[in-house]
């Protein structure tokens, strides 16, 4: 497992009442009016001293003997979801879930956004904030996923076209797929290649929907059983840096990205 620590909020020290307030303890002036009248300890030390520095990850900070924390931003990661993993944080019938990949005892309020198939490789966003997770899966955000699929046969023209003219599945309309053929040697064959086999192709498909076996019905509506599928992107974010298996959190610059597109921006 990663042992990245919780990177995007790394916080370096700084002046204690800038850290009081930000705690929200009082105004930095009233802060400053808490030290000098000599009511803030830090790691059992008076501090009136304005230009004294705490680290928040280090440092114990009381005012009148009561400790004071930083509020934890949330918290967002993506795991590299290896097959044989439901989507799910407990699984009644004991099957590995993801849960058990990702760091739950730390940050307690963990959940997959979405999922991917039991047998589906890739990148699984994974946050504490409910409300980004409502916006991220809200039919109305339509941000592109982009899936490699390792299938039986080869994608002819017609089916082709078809999907990405938008095929209509038991459950309603897709929107139209970008579909593009992948070479044995392009290196996002890799995810799926090492299933692959006499009889069988890879094709890149880009949907921004998020139906149940989505990208399986599709392929299969066309006439082509899926042997393998793997997703390496999600809205902004791209799955890079993390092996299977293994999670990381989201950089500030990705988890910038990935509220804005909720947003809407691009
Ligand atoms: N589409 C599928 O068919 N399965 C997945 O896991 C994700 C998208």
């Amino acid at each position: 497992m990663s042992s990245e620590p919780h990177q995007q909020e790394r916080i370096v020290p700084m002046r204690v009442q800038k850290f009081l307030a930000r705690a929200g303890v009082a105004s930095r002036r009233g802060s400053e009016n808490l030290m000098t009248a000599g009511r803030v300890r830090v790691n059992g030390q008076v501090v009136i001293e304005l230009g004294s520095k705490v680290d928040p990850l280090v440092d114990v900070v009381t005012v009148d003997g009561r400790e004071v924390r930083l509020a934890d931003g949330s918290v967002y990661l993506m795991l590299n979801k290896p097959a044989g993993y439901v989507t799910t944080m407990r699984d009644p019938g004991g099957r590995p879930c993801v849960a058990s990949l990702v760091p739950t005892s730390t940050y307690p309020g963990l959940f997959p956004v979405g999922r991917l198939d039991r047998d589906t490789t890739g990148l699984l966003l994974f946050t504490t904030d409910g409300e980004a997770a409502q916006r991220l899966l809200h039919p109305s955000f339509e941000k592109d996923k982009h899936y490699v699929a390792l299938i039986e046969g080869r994608l002819g023209a017609s089916e082709r076209r078809q999907l990405e003219q938008g095929i209509t599945l038991d459950d309603g309309p897709c929107a139209p797929a970008r579909v593009e053929l992948i070479g044995p040697d392009d290196p996002r064959a890799v995810s799926v290649a090492r299933r692959s086999a006499v009889g069988t192709s890879i094709v890149g498909l880009t949907i921004h929907e998020g139906r149940k076996h989505q990208v399986k019905r599709m392929l299969s509506a066309v006439g082509h059983e899926v042997l393998a599928l793997h997703r390496d992107t999600f809205g902004p974010l791209r799955l890079s840096g993390v092996r299977p298996g293994e999670w990381r959190m989201l950089t500030e610059a990705e988890r910038k990205a990935l509220l804005g597109a909720t947003r809407g921006e691009r």
